[in-house]
């Protein structure tokens, strides 16, 4: 089951930066801050009630964030659902013809994650994030 909106996903330039707007000028708490090698992003979190901005700066020019950042610019880049089974999540929308980007869940900032295509979800990519452990 859905519960909420986990995340928001922000494509960023440099992290740096951006924490000058989310954490210095909102007031917006740290929660995580972490580069994820095998993503090649450096990945912030930042609560805001009980939901979370995710700032992602990429730290190699061959992923899908870095192209993301090339072509379109900085901006939001995925809405992120928190659900209590994401492995189930990821079947439901496998049966209902729902173009995936992952097969199975993987570890993500914000606990087992997977996504959906843009492609089938009106232009929005589309994460599932199960949380390994409350922020
Ligand atoms: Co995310």
């Amino acid at each position: 089951m859905l519960t909420k909106i986990h995340h928001v996903g922000v494509v960023v330039r440099s992290a740096d930066e951006a924490l000058k707007f989310y954490r210095d000028a909102l007031g917006l708490p740290v929660t995580e801050d972490r580069v994820i090698d095998d993503q090649g992003v450096r990945g912030i979190l930042l609560k805001v009630g009980g939901s979370e901005i995710e700032l992602l700066e990429p730290t190699r020019n061959d992923t899908g964030v870095a192209r993301f950042l090339e072509t379109r610019g900085e901006g939001m880049h995925h809405i992120c659902f928190e659900s209590d089974d994401v492995e189930a999540e990821l079947e439901a929308a496998r049966a209902k013809g729902i173009q995936l980007i992952d097969e199975k869940p993987r570890p993500g900032l914000a606990g087992m994650i997977c996504f959906l295509h843009p492609k089938s979800n009106h232009g929005v990519l589309v994460e599932f994030a199960q949380p390994i452990a409350e922020h």
